[in-house]
């Protein structure tokens, strides 16, 4: 009896694992817009369809973007910005207004599948100090009531993302995990409230900033791929810190009462530019490392379900704060324009799509003039002047440009001005220090970028609008002619 019951089992657990195997989960991903050139909202949801994310993350209610995911199939977390929650903690009526116009009409006139509404963006991080502590917990009250007043609680629950710097372990192991003491309480009443309402814990984890932070950091540790030093704690021996950070959280919960609380991963990532670690080998070695977790359905020794996982990021964006790092503008798996910076198996050997329909501005780049010289008083100037409306980022050191030399240096600093201009006329002239050029300055792994051509599309519907009123205008002067004539 007890043989046939263990091949009854065996035979469950055969089932069940190929069901696993064989789900295709689909990925989730950020979709960050604070970009000079953004890609058309359309452009991005293909771009989302076509590399299997069937879940986004939206960092605000963006208009566009929501318009754009009506009826794709895919999935959202709309995001509050962190300078809402005040309005919204002061106030029923805000967080009703808020939940009507971002959600309820996007849901029901646009028919977008909004699942979550993200309540700030890491309120509690260390550099904020206490700015958001008073206003996070009652701003998410709110949002939950009206929620639940506009009869969307069900589909639609709430979530806090918050930096992994809400938990800690004293012990150095995972196992003595437990939330940071200035806010323990906050976070007992948050995830509270958030149990009782079925609702998940959102946490962003970072390897690369840990990496980043500590220069005695065991790099493959960073990894997924076990070659590291092990760290042994009691019975689990973990080889890389996502595991580790991340079951430390779920021992922070299991202390506090709540071991089965749902958490998602709301970022994580690793980008390609802006210091010395950020390159494309080291993000394709990290994400796909991800990937393969998310695509094996592989959870944590705490933790054998799987968390969503949202990666950080979908594209670059150049306008971010360069606060955290020069990085912070290149966490992109694509280029700010949707081309492709590495190759990743996406799952089931499918590689990486890129965007399509893109228009770019003119094949032309903008350089220091070769009449010109380096020793030239008003290139300093200039440089710093292209550096501040521009993002120059790569030209640090350890960067992609970070070995040009000065005249390429110059060069690349006039262009990505000119660039962010959208070419106009007089953004390449730089006190007669530049020129414009038709040959592709890039080099080695510097490139040198031609921007999306903004007006494109609009030209063609307003183009269209201007010759029909112009039409109009024609006719009515025939008419009135005509009219005068008799
Ligand atoms: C870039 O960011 C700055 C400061 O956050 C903002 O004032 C500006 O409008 C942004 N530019 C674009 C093109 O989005
Ligand atoms: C909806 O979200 C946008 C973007 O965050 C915000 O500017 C707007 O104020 C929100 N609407 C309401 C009624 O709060
Ligand atoms: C680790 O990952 C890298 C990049 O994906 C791969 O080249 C390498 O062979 C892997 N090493 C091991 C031991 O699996
Ligand atoms: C290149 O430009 C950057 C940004 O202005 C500057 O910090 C760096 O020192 C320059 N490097 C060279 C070699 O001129
Ligand atoms: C640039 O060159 C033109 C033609 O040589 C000259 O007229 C103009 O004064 C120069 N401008 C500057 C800012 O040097």
């Amino acid at each position: 009896m007890g043989n046939s019951c263990m091949l009854w089992l065996l035979l469950l657990c055969m089932i069940c694992g190929q069901g696993l195997v064989k789900e295709v989960k689909g990925l989730a991903c950020n979709w960050g817009t604070q970009s000079t050139h953004p890609l058309q909202p359309n452009i991005v949801v293909q771009l989302l369809k076509d590399n299997g994310f069937n879940k986004v993350k939206l960092f605000e209610a963006d208009p566009g973007a929501l318009k754009a995911l009506g009826n794709s199939g895919i999935q959202v977390m709309v995001g509050i910005p962190n300078d809402l929650l005040a309005p919204l903690a002061s106030s029923v009526q805000a967080a009703i207004n808020w939940v009507q116009q971002n959600v309820s009409d996007y849901v029901s006139k646009h028919g977008v599948d909004i699942r979550y509404v993200a309540v700030g963006n890491e309120p509690f991080l260390k550099t904020y100090k206490d700015t958001f502590l008073q206003t996070t917990f009652p701003a998410l009250q709110n949002i939950q009531a009206a929620l639940i007043k506009a009869g969307l609680a069900k589909q639609v629950k709430v979530t806090v993302p918050l930096n992994a710097d809400v938990y800690q372990t004293d012990s150095g192991l995972p196992s003595g995990g437990n939330f940071r003491p200035d806010i323990h309480d906050l976070m007992m009443s948050i995830i509270k409230f958030l149990s009782d309402s079925y609702s998940p814990l959102t946490i962003n984890i970072y390897p690369f900033l840990s990496l980043n932070a500590d220069p005695n950091f065991p790099k493959e540790y960073a990894y997924f791929n076990g070659s590291a030093a092990p760290v042994v704690d009691g019975s689990i021996t973990y080889t890389n810190v996502f595991e580790a950070n991340f079951d430390t959280l779920i021992s922070a919960l299991e202390k506090n009462g709540f071991p089965s609380l749902s958490v998602i991963v709301g970022e994580v990532g690793w980008p390609t530019d802006g210091d010395p670690s950020a390159n494309a080998e080291n993000a394709q070695r990290f994400n796909q490392g991800l990937i393969n977790r998310i695509s094996q359905g592989q959870g944590t020794p705490k933790r054998k379900t799987p968390p969503d996982v949202y990666l950080f990021s979908l594209i670059d964006e150049d306008n971010k704060s360069t606060q955290p790092g020069n990085f912070e503008r290149h966490w992109g798996v694509f280029n700010y324009d949707g081309s492709i910076k590495y190759q990743l198996d996406m799952g089931n050997g499918k590689s990486l799509v890129p965007a399509k329909g893109v228009r770019y501005l003119a094949r032309q780049w903008c350089v220091m003039s070769p009449d010109a010289s380096i020793t030239d008083p008003n290139l300093a100037n200039s440089i710093s002047y292209a550096c501040s409306y521009a993002d120059c980022t790569s030209l640090g050191y350890g960067s992609s440009c970070g070995i040009l030399d000065a005249r390429n240096n110059a060069s690349y600093a006039f262009n990505m001005y000119y660039q962010t201009m959208d070419q106009r006329k007089g953004s390449c002239s730089f006190n007669n220090l530049s020129v414009v050029t038709k040959l592709d300055p890039s080099q080695d792994t510097c490139r040198f970028e031609i921007m999306i051509d903004l007006r494109k599309h609009e030209t063609a519907s307003s183009l269209a609008g201007k010759i029909q009123t112009s039409t109009m205008g024609l006719i009515l002067v025939l008419l009135l002619i005509i009219h005068g004539a008799f």
